[in-house]
């Protein structure tokens, strides 16, 4: 296509994103002696990484003893017996050290009396397989996310990391089934860039904007994610949508699970401590998926606060003003801004609000990207990888617990990092790219630039997150899942009458929404049918139709492809890996998950 001529660049390692895991993911390749660059639709501190809040999980036993063996049996129990045990072996066994390398990096972690590391409860993390709450979440205040971030930032520059920073990525190169770099729009000036690269990793984030209502920040559009279904590859999992238990009624904020940790508790229209019934033992720090259902029931039942009885109190007013200032001075001051609560006086309105992706990418705990070819079903897609909550490696199966999102970021950002210094040579030669390899980028790339039907990119937008939000809910049912593929393809037909009115280069935010609205309704397809697909309730997977986990049938990861072209979705599956890398650990599901 001869209107957009490409500017090359030359690097052994292409790294999509600058997140915690793709900054993780940077500063390996580069401190491996590799030339690597790191592009980013944002200022890499502006990625969504900064948001985090509450801490990274660590079984350092600052607080009390504790093993990672413990940690790992919560986080096989937490993912609902779905995630991979060789890769949760590696992510807990590898926790610890990855923490201290942030702290030696400079992260500001808060700390104990005696200047140990700071760790507080968080959700489904317990003592001695499942006796107790413990405190493994390490923490710089509740702000984890933003201290670790700036700090990677920091380490990124100092290993010569080369930015690339607010070029948004438009598709991958592939040539045959192998990954050779990435496309990508520059857009202060407009120019187009093409990157060969010998490995690619794409570190691009979740896909909660596909939700109407969601803690993530307005770039999560899931642009890695895609990427990979146009390159003709499946994403899996993706039926498992996290809802976090406390957004900000009406306003989605996060308010940090580290409340709870410092002791807060949830309560109904009767003043009751409702999750006293639900989790007995762990109560208000129970996994995500089952105290977003024991809020979502009390609603439903009559029991939800406000005036429409519509949503639960988070208490944090019985506790010392001096504990919340030094440990939870940024939802003290969201809650104050948001919801117009101080809350050393008052309780805070919450509601269950979309917050993470279990599903993604598929990898091992390498990072390199898989698929099923034949009957292998760990095929390596060459010069792919992926990390982070872009990726599915899978660590949190059908439900994630709090604060082993950060932890996953750096551990398998450091993976990466290992494995490209151990597999590729610097400087290797690469095939010359050709135009063949990138027509197809151009032509779809021009499509939406010239767009010139009758609806407009937001508010096909909002009919997808609508959809999304009504229909692939915390609890689900075929009917609702049913409708929500039914509007959901009636939102991607719609696609044709597209409308952009801004046909320039630079700064285009129209033709940049739209392209994010491209990456988000694929995604969004393969959600709702792989929730309809699976006929059973396991994590954050809810049917009220198939209430019971059924392992026979359903303890297997689902891969769901996607044609952009027709709509229509294949789904096929993997295996769970249910042994670890050493073997002396593996988990047996049993038949309920109690906490
Ligand atoms: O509640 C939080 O601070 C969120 C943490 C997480 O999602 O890991």
């Amino acid at each position: 296509m001869s209107a957009y001529q490409f500017v090359d660049h030359r690097f052994d390692v292409v790294v999509v994103g600058a997140g915690g895991s793709g900054l993780r993911a940077a500063v390996g390749c580069a401190a491996a002696g590799l030339k690597t660059a790191c592009i980013s639709k944002v200022f890499p501190t502006r990625s969504h990484t900064v948001a985090a809040q509450g801490g990274i999980s660590a079984s350092l036993g600052n607080m009390g003893q504790d093993d990672w063996r413990w940690h790992m049996y919560d986080t096989v129990k937490g993912s609902d017996w779905l995630g991979d045990q060789d890769a949760i072996e590696y992510l807990v066994r590898n926790a610890p050290d990855a923490v201290y390398e942030l702290e030696h990096w400079g992260v500001p972690f808060s700390r104990t009396p005696d200047g140990k590391i700071y760790q507080r409860a968080f959700g489904g993390m317990t003592r001695n397989f499942g006796e107790a709450p413990i405190q493994r979440t390490c923490a710089a205040a509740d702000r984890t996310g933003h201290a670790m971030l700036h700090t990677m930032y920091g380490q990124a520059l100092s290993k010569e990391v080369e930015f690339f920073i607010e070029y948004f990525a438009l598709d991958l190169i592939m040539d045959e089934g192998v990954c050779r770099g990435v496309t990508a729009w520059k857009l202060d000036d407009g120019t187009l860039h093409r990157f060969s690269a010998q490995a690619v990793v794409m570190a691009t984030g979740g896909y909660g904007r596909a939700y109407f209502s969601c803690t993530s920040a307005h770039t999560c559009t899931g642009d890695g994610g895609g990427m990979a279904l146009r390159a003709g590859l499946p994403l899996q999992d993706m039926e498992f949508v996290q809802f976090h238990p406390t957004g900000i009624y009406g306003a989605g904020c996060l308010i940090t699970e580290g409340a709870r940790g410092e002791g807060g508790y949830l309560t109904n229209s009767e003043g009751e401590r409702f999750m006293e019934r639900y989790a007995p033992t762990v109560k208000d720090l129970a996994p995500r998926d089952m105290v977003s259902r024991a809020m979502t029931i009390e609603i439903r039942e009559g029991r939800g606060v406000g005036p429409k009885r519509d949503h639960i109190f988070l208490h944090l007013d019985h506790l010392d003003p001096k504990v919340l200032h030094q440990r939870l001075p940024g939802i003290s001051e969201t809650a104050k801004v948001f919801a117009g609560v101080d809350v050393t006086k008052a309780p805070i309105p919450v509601l269950p609000t979309v917050h993470y992706n279990m599903g993604g990418i598929p990898t091992n705990f390498h990072g390199e990207v898989v698929t099923k070819a034949g009957d292998n079903s760990d095929a390596i897609v060459p010069g792919l990888m992926a990390v982070g909550e872009a990726a599915c490696v899978s660590v949190h199966g059908a439900n994630r617990l709090g604060s082993n999102s950060l932890i996953d970021l750096v551990v398998f950002g450091r993976a990466v990092g290992l494995h490209c210094g151990e597999t590729l040579k610097a400087g290797a030669t690469q095939r010359e790219p050709q135009a063949a390899w990138t027509d197809g980028h151009l032509a779809r790339f021009d499509r939406l630039r010239y767009a010139a039907g009758a609806v407009s990119t937001a508010d096909l937008r909002l009919e997808m997150q609508m959809a999304a939000q009504e229909d692939a809910a915390v609890f689900r049912t075929a009917d609702t899942l049913v409708s929500g593929v039914k509007r959901l393809a009636a939102v991607h037909a719609k696609r044709s009458d597209l409308k952009v009115t801004d046909r320039g280069l630079i700064w285009n935010t129209d033709l940049v929404e739209t392209l994010e609205f491209e990456n988000l309704i694929g995604q969004a397809i393969v959600t709702v049918e792989g929730a309809v697909n699976r006929t059973e309730s396991r994590g954050a997977h809810a049917r009220e139709d198939f209430s019971s986990r059924d392992d026979e049938h359903w303890m297997k990861h689902t891969l769901a492809w996607f044609d952009d072209a027709t709509g229509a979705v294949k789904i096929d599956y993997r295996p769970v890996h249910a042994y670890t890398m050493t073997n002396d650990v593996a988990y047996i599901p049993p038949k309920a998950r109690v906490y």
